[in-house]
């Protein structure tokens, strides 16, 4: 008997074939990186039980009430953006080659393809329509026209040094079968991992058999650290800090989106499709700038009850190393004032990163700093010192 809650509306889709006939396919759509992983995610099931790129109705759908038409709960619109002139060329009902860079990743039967409300869209996903914010400002910038239709996903994306750290759901769901875990803590992060993250993982962990460390590696903003640097940063905080036995780690190869509330219910989606029975939804969760309030990302989740979700959220107050305590806490376990607190951002922590100046091992594992330090010096180096 499985304890793994069942994938999302109800069966793990799984599209991939490659063995399917291309060569009798002539026209294409060319596709963007965000798109190429999206149509790898839902070939893989990850996006259950999405079977394609959304039509209309799904779409205004999902846009007005989270939820897909048939009322299941599905909180970021998955579409295919194009343009105009790509519109022109389209048939309903015809199959096409989704090629990324001019190789054919995937094929799309177009069941029709429509004219979205990008203002609509930004204000209702992001809560904002300033270009600023980096969501919206990709919402804008990857073409006014949507094509809609199922899927096959017919070659996979190289995973290079994701190789041996990428599992497709059908993988991580048999892996934490096989430990015998009833309870899986998934974790989503796009940022390398801080005491604050460990606290609130391990916190966790105490209460459910497994953590699942499952990094977003897909698109990024370009000041986020990148996610090759990152991994090295997971291994070896991994290997000196975490019970083997009881944590798998595992990339995410989705794209950000920024969108913190609506992203965190999506994440959570997801991170079920994997097998997950808990997920960690902590401080500002996938938030950027100031677009949202500190727990939104936590209160979103009242909007839906948990048996439609099928997985548990775990919220976690902001964290952070206090002197006095000495050790990690959250105002809910600490009395003591904010001078007492290591507390950095992200923006400051890169900055230090950058200039070579180490963070305090209060705020981050002196592994993880030196391997961020060593990691971005030769990415400057490569780029030339930019
Ligand atoms: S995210 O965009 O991937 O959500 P990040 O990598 O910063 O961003 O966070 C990963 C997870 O840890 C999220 O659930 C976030 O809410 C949580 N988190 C990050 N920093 C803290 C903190 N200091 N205290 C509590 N939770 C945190």
């Amino acid at each position: 008997m499985s304890f793994l809650p069942t994938p999302h509306g109800g069966t793990l889709i799984q599209l991939y074939n490659p063995t399917f006939d291309i060569q009798s396919i002539e026209k294409e759509i060319p596709i963007d990186a965000i798109s190429l992983s999206d149509l790898e995610l839902i070939g893989a099931g990850l996006f259950s039980p999405l079977t394609g790129f959304l039509g209309k109705e799904d779409y205004e759908s999902v846009v007005e009430s989270m939820r897909l038409a048939n009322g299941t709960v599905w909180s970021i619109p998955i579409t295919l953006p194009i343009t105009p002139e790509i519109a022109k060329t389209l048939t309903e009902g015809e199959t096409y080659k989704l090629n990324f860079e001019g190789e054919t990743f995937g094929v799309i039967t177009v069941s029709e393809w429509f004219e979205p409300n990008l203002q609509k869209e930004a204000v209702q996903v992001y809560r904002t329509d300033e270009i600023a914010h980096p969501g919206v400002k990709n919402l804008f910038q990857r073409g006014s026209i949507y094509v809609a239709g199922d899927i096959v996903l017919v070659k996979k994306p190289e995973k290079g040094i994701f190789a041996d750290v990428w599992y497709e759901p059908k993988e991580t769901r048999a892996l934490f079968e096989k430990n015998g875990w009833k309870t899986v803590v998934g974790f989503q992060t796009r940022n390398p991992i801080h005491r604050a993250h460990e606290y609130i993982q391990k916190v966790a962990l105490e209460t459910v058999d497994g953590l699942f460390v499952n990094p977003l590696v897909g698109e990024t903003k370009a000041d986020d650290i990148p996610a090759d640097i990152r991994l090295k940063s997971y291994r070896v905080l991994l290997d000196n800090y975490y019970p083997t036995e009881r944590v798998h780690l595992g990339v995410y190869p989705a794209a950000m989106r920024y969108a913190g509330p609506r992203e965190a219910i999506f994440h959570a989606i997801a991170r079920k499709n994997f097998g997950c029975t808990h997920f960690i939804v902590g401080r500002d969760h996938a938030g950027v700038g100031n677009y949202y309030g500190t727990y939104d990302a936590q209160l979103i989740f009242n909007e839906f009850t948990e048996e439609e979700l099928g997985i548990k959220p775990l919220f976690f107050e902001h964290s952070f190393y206090c002197q006095k305590c000495e050790g990690m806490a959250s105002d809910k376990t600490c009395p003591h004032g904010i001078e007492e607190r290591v507390i950095l951002s992200g923006t400051k922590v890169r900055e230090m990163l950058s200039n070579g100046v180490l963070p305090p091992s209060t705020f981050s594992r002196k592994e993880v700093i030196k391997v961020l330090i060593d990691g971005l010096k030769e990415a400057t180096t490569m780029s030339g010192g930019r």
